[in-house]
């Protein structure tokens, strides 16, 4: 049997956020219903963030009262905090994430607060929420680089995701924000961040500014990775990594995956249907 890798779909959360033009939540909705057909165990659907900060994100609980749940579809949104946890919750996510940064310059931006004090906040989040059933996933952001510390330390990305899995993290997921990473600097992090981590409890989740993201990915999978995160059609970038295009396509994962020979689950027509949805958001902005 081929070897399963599982992918997150990031469009409607990583792939939107960024967009400067509010998109109608109706839209939204429509976007991850077309996702729920395409065989995905788990989508990404929103943030339960400040809509301060993230205004594209305010609908976060009407997308997730109006999606077509589709039973083995877990729907995950990220918490920030205990405030979000407690929003996402009573939407009825069924996975909800943190988002820690191994760069202090991206820590502040992002979330307004050091990597120290931020695991601080995220540790009554784990216990609430698993204390409601509800599991838990973990990022690290600028795993490689940071827009404004520049390159960050393997061990720095190792600490952090150590930290997140003894927080409770079911999964950390090691993001290239900015898509600046090559197979060289995923390597170093990988060897280091092996240490604490088992493969097993380990996501790629690769930005594609600068065209390697399947680089990376083909580098990831040798080292045992299983999980990897992207957006149909291509969408996304960060609201606080400026120059940040977009998550690596979830279509062209899919094809490199099936032609080493990997299982996904995913219906490449329904992909399609769903990516050519995800871009004409896009070019609606
Ligand atoms: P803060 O300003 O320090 O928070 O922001 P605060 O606790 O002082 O609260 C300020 C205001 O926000 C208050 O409202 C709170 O009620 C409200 P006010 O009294 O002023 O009216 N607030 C909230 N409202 C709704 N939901 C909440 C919430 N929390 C506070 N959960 C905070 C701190 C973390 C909230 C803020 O910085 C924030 O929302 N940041 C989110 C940034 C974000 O979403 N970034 C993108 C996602 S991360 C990413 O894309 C990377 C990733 O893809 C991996 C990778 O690529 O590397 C995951
Ligand atoms: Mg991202």
């Amino acid at each position: 049997m081929a070897d399963h890798v599982t992918i997150y779909e990031m469009a409607p959360r990583d792939g939107l956020q960024n967009e400067s033009r509010p998109i109608d939540t109706a839209a939204k909705i429509r976007l991850v219903d077309l996702l729920s057909d395409c065989g995905f165990s788990h989508i990404e659907v929103t943030s339960f963030v400040s809509a301060k900060w993230v205004p594209q994100m305010a609908d976060a609980a009407e997308v997730l009262a109006g999606i077509r749940r589709r039973p083995g579809v877990i729907y995950a949104a990220l918490t920030p905090n205990l405030q979000g946890l407690e929003r996402a919750l009573a939407a009825g996510v069924g996975e909800v994430a943190v988002f820690a940064s191994a760069s202090e310059g991206f820590s502040q931006r992002n979330i307004n607060c050091s990597i120290a004090e931020s695991l601080a906040r995220f540790a009554p989040v784990l216990a609430a929420a698993q204390a409601a059933g509800v599991p838990v996933r973990g990022y690290v952001s600028c795993v490689t680089d940071c827009p404004y510390d520049g390159p960050i330390a393997p061990e720095a990305v190792a600490a952090v995701a150590g930290a997140l899995r003894n927080l409770g993290c079911r999964q950390i997921s090691l993001g290239d924000t900015l898509g600046t990473a090559r197979p060289d600097t995923v390597a170093a992090v990988l060897e280091a961040v092996l240490h604490r981590v088992p493969a097993c409890d380990l996501a790629g989740h690769f930005h594609d500014t600068a065209g390697r993201a399947l680089d990376n990915i083909a580098l990831a999978l040798t080292y045992g990775l299983r999980v990897f995160d992207s957006a149909a059609g291509g969408l996304g970038g960060c609201p606080y990594a400026p120059g940040a295009r977009g998550n690596v396509a979830t279509e062209a994962v899919v094809d490199l995956l099936h032609r080493k020979g990997f299982g996904t689950g995913i219906d490449t027509t329904a992909l399609t249907r769903a990516a050519t949805f995800a871009q004409s958001l896009r070019r609606a902005t």
